[in-house]
């Protein structure tokens, strides 16, 4: 599984991109706002440091604006993919970048049907929002493999990133069915690579190691 982490923020993605595991980054306005510079210049920041997709999410809700828009980030640097809000609009202007072979990540996917239309439409990647449909009752997950389910049975090229992942067990539940990307916030990556029982072993051989000085 692809791991790209979902942040904005230059310092985290650095952190990790130094761990050796980072394929990619994910964006949306909420987590540019939270870095208090424009789209655009935190981005090419971004492209400096992982070579990997990095996700850039447009504003416009119309098919020309959503294009317009996905045009000129697209222009930023070849490792960008343009993403766009599954509604009938973003489908059109899905349509209309895939034919200009620009990427898109279809996102504020919450069915398999919606899932399937964003492929039809030639969306490079599709991301399903677990936690938030956690939160209404519903289980994300399973959302999530009925798509992966749906994705085998044909020949696209559309690859899946598990997003609004809130705890570790998102991203292992997410790899057992295969999923081809999860995007993650720095947290919970945070927390994927801790474990008590390894910081008590860590302890307890160095403890020991001690000893080792004095024979
Ligand atoms: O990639 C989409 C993701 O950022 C949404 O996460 O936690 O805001 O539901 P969340």
């Amino acid at each position: 599984m692809k791991i790209f982490i979902d942040t904005a923020n230059i310092d985290k993605i650095k952190e990790i991109h130094s761990w050796g595991i980072l394929d990619g980054v994910t964006t949306n306005p909420s987590l540019i706002a939270k870095e208090g510079k424009d789209l655009k210049t935190v981005v090419a920041e971004i492209a400096e440091i992982v070579d990997g997709p990095i996700s850039a999410e447009v504003i416009s809700l119309d098919a020309e604006g959503m294009f317009n828009e996905g045009m000129e980030l697209s222009e930023i640097h070849r490792n960008i993919n343009i993403k766009l809000p599954m509604c009938i609009e973003g489908l059109k202007a899905t349509k209309a970048l895939y034919n200009e072979g620009i990427d898109v990540n279809m996102t504020l996917i919450f069915s398999a049907q919606q899932a399937l239309l964003a492929a039809k439409a030639g969306a490079r990647y599709i991301s399903p929002f677990i936690g938030r449909l956690d939160d209404i009752g519903h289980v994300g997950m399973d959302v999530v493999a009925e798509i992966m389910d749906i994705l085998d049975n044909y020949d696209f090229d559309t690859e899946v990133i598990a997003a609004s992942i809130r705890h570790p067990l998102h991203v292992s539940q997410a790899a057992t069915i295969g999923v081809h990307i999860a995007t993650i916030p720095y947290d919970i990556l945070k927390k994927m690579a801790a474990h008590p029982k390894t910081d008590e072993g860590i302890e307890a051989f160095l403890a020991d190691w001690e000893k080792t000085k004095n024979l």
